[in-house]
This record gives C-alpha cells, structure tokens and sequence, in this order.
C-alpha cells in the first residue's frame, strides 16, 4: 500500500502515521466493522468518484444492520470523501471508509462500545493486476464455502465476513490462481472472495440474485467477475476449465471504462465529481 499524507479518523485529517487505534478495540477481536471500496477516477472534468453516495449509503445500511449507530451522515461521508482526496492530491485512487465498535468493552457484545469511522486513500492500480483486465484471469472453485444469510446478514459488507474471502483467495494464491469462486451450501455459484460473478450464454448475462439459488454452475461460455475494486475482469479459466475471454465482457469492460472515466453521457449521473468550495471558485 502506498501512503498518503492525510487519514480521515472521526471528523479530522491526521497524518497517515498518526491514525492510530487501541489494541483493545472490539472491532480488532471480533470482526465488527463495517467497510467499503470505492475508486475515484480522473477525468476531463476533474475527479469523479463512481456511485459515492451509493456506496456510503451501502455503508450506512451495513452499520444499520449490525446494530450500529454512525456518528456521521451519509453527507457527512460523502464531504469528507471529497476533501480527502483533494488534501492528499490524488484525483484517482482507492478509497476506504471503515467504521468499527472501538475501546471501551471487550465482551463480545458491542452495547455500550464507541464507534470509529475512518476513511483512507491511496493510489491503487488494477485490483486483480494490469494483465488479468486485458487477458482474463484464472480462478478455483474454492473449497471453503460462502458464509450463509443465517450466519450473518450477507447485505452488510462487514469486516468480519472478510475472514471467509481472505480463506478462499488465500487457498487459491496457493495453488497458483489469481481468485477463488465461492458457492453457497448447496453447491451454487455465489460470489469471488471480492466480485460478483457473471457468465454469458448465447449472449444472455446471468448473475446468482440475491438469495443465490438461480445458477446451476459454471458453463462452458464466457464469463466475468467485476466489484469497484475489481472493475470488469475477464474469467478465463476455472478450475482448469478454459473458458477464454469473450466479446460481451471485452465491451462492458470499454463501457465500464467510458463510464467511471467520464466519457459516458449514458451513466453520467453515476460520477460525482468533486464541488468547488467557496475559496476555490
Ligand atoms: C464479496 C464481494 N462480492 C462482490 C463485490 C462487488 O461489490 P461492488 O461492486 O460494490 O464493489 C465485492 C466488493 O466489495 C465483494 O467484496
């Protein structure tokens, strides 16, 4: 990770090395965080972060439902988001807004503990590498299966659902691919350790919905993965099983791309650039 010069950390930029936590902190022993991945991209138009509310709001809901109350707005965030990126001068880069039950308690229920929310940038090229955009890369069915809806809310993008994906692409890295595909208990394609999967047929897209239970596996035929952080990989491999990359990814991907980098009227509502303050204009 490259660092930067400011960290949000509860209402104010603190130098990245300052932005320090208890080793006390409940987040740290029981997972109980709440997170999000966003990418800023530069434009003709200056910095644009893809969907930022959408994801804070995202952020919002996940707190919600783990029974945990943000000290801070969805606007709030969002503000926050923008002066970070303009303080740390980089008009593209990852953003990483965590928020997490802090130091007071360490009983494992969280009643009566803190919140802290912090949000990060930092420059973060292709997330599953420059080569696998462009030629696809080559995923294992993982061995380890997707967390169920039962076990924890699987709408919240909570940090301790991460032990579940850092299992499955750690197992993968292993034996030699880039990402794994985790299926549900019933044996049903859900999602990589941090994409949504898609394949094509006979040029129909098919993605698992929410409740995973439409797929019946993976075929023969294109496929892709995609996530903010991911954007639209290619899949060119499965379990040894070459699928190739295919002509309805190759164009999402350019569609993608055209959006998140401003050169898109169709999507355009999808990137909020940053507002000029007062003293700027
Ligand atoms: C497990 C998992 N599935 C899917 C996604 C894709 O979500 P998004 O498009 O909001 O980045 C992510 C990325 O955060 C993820 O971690």
């Amino acid at each position: 990770m490259r660092e930067t010069e400011k960290i949000w950390m509860n209402g104010e930029l603190v130098a990245w090395d300052d932005a320090r936590i208890h080793v006390g902190t409940h987040g740290l022993h029981y997972g109980s965080g709440v997170f999000e991945g966003i990418r800023a991209y530069e434009t003709p138009n200056g910095s644009a972060v893809f969907r930022l509310t959408d994801h804070l709001k995202r952020l919002d809901n996940s707190a919600r439902l783990l029974g945990m109350d943000l000290p801070f707005s969805v606007e709030d965030l969002r503000l926050a988001s923008h002066e970070l990126i303009a303080v740390n001068g980089l008009p593209e880069c990852y953003l990483r807004p965590i928020a997490f039950f802090g130091y007071g308690e360490l009983g494992v229920s969280a009643v009566g503990n803190p919140v802290d929310i912090v949000i990060m940038s930092w420059p973060w090229g292709a997330y599953l590498g420059e080569d696998g955009l462009k030629k696809g890369i080559r995923a294992k069915i993982s061995s380890w299966q997707r967390i169920g809806p039962n076990v924890i809310p699987h709408v919240a993008k909570a940090t301790g659902v991460y032990l579940n994906s850092m299992l499955a692409v750690t197992e993968a890295n292993r034996a030699g691919y880039d990402e794994a595909i985790l299926l549900t208990a019933e044996g049903y394609v859900a999602d990589g350790s941090g994409e949504n999967v898609f394949i094509v047929k006979d040029g129909v897209i098919y993605t698992p919905d929410l409740s995973t239970s439409i797929l019946p596996g993976i075929t023969r035929d294109e496929a892709f993965m995609c996530g903010t952080a991911a954007e639209v990989t290619p899949l060119r491999e499965v379990d040894d099983v070459e699928l190739g990359v295919g002509p309805v990814t190759l164009e999402l991907q350019a569609a993608y791309i055209d959006t998140v980098r401003g050169r898109s009227e169709r999507w355009a509502q999808w990137l909020e650039y940053a507002e000029r303050t007062p003293a700027e204009a």
